[in-house]
């Protein structure tokens, strides 16, 4: 566990579930079915943490193993209230730190064309854009894809 004044970051545990659903609810406006968290959690239960303060959580990452040791993050969200505060830094350095414990090649993910600050974000963070993809989102908006390399 990484522990920042009264920040926790770690594992999801079922019990999370409905805290979960509202950040995601709250922090990118999706209701995705519960059973989507407990197959992120049974298929790569390292790659999908949460932030809590003071007990309440407040934010989630949620990656993947899209192809042989590289990693996807499908969620990356902190409720808009707690935003700027350094909770979204820490969850994705502490994904990329498992990802390295892990020997992971890379981590990749995707982000609306839109989302200027997100792009910003992971640009902050070693991220570059890799490519695009017209008409990802379900609303016809396209995607920038994006990729940090952890090893040669
Ligand atoms: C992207 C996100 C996860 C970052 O979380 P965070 O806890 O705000 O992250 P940090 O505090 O570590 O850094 C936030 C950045 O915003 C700046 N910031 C300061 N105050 C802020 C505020 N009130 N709100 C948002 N960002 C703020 C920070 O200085 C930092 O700058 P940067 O853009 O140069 O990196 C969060 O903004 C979020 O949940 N956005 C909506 C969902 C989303 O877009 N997810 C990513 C794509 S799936």
């Amino acid at each position: 566990m990484v522990l920042l004044e009264a920040m926790i970051v770690r594992r999801f545990s079922i019990k999370d579930i409905h805290s979960v659903m509202r950040v995601v609810k709250k922090s990118l406006g999706e209701t995705y079915p519960p059973s989507l968290y407990l197959t992120l959690h049974s298929i790569w239960s390292d790659g999908f943490m949460i932030a809590e303060e003071n007990g309440q959580i407040i934010g989630l990452v949620a990656a993947v193993e899209s192809e042989k040791r590289v990693a996807r993050v499908l969620m990356l969200a902190v409720l808009p209230d707690y935003r700027g505060r350094s909770y979204g830094s820490t969850l994705l350095k502490k994904l990329e730190d498992r990802c390295r414990a892990g020997a992971f090649r890379a981590i990749g993910l995707e982000v609306r064309k839109s989302n200027m600050s997100a792009l910003s974000f992971y640009e902050r963070h070693g991220f570059s854009v890799s490519g695009e993809i017209e008409k990802f989102y379900l609303n016809g908006e396209g995607a920038y894809q994006m990729i940090k390399v952890l090893q040669s």
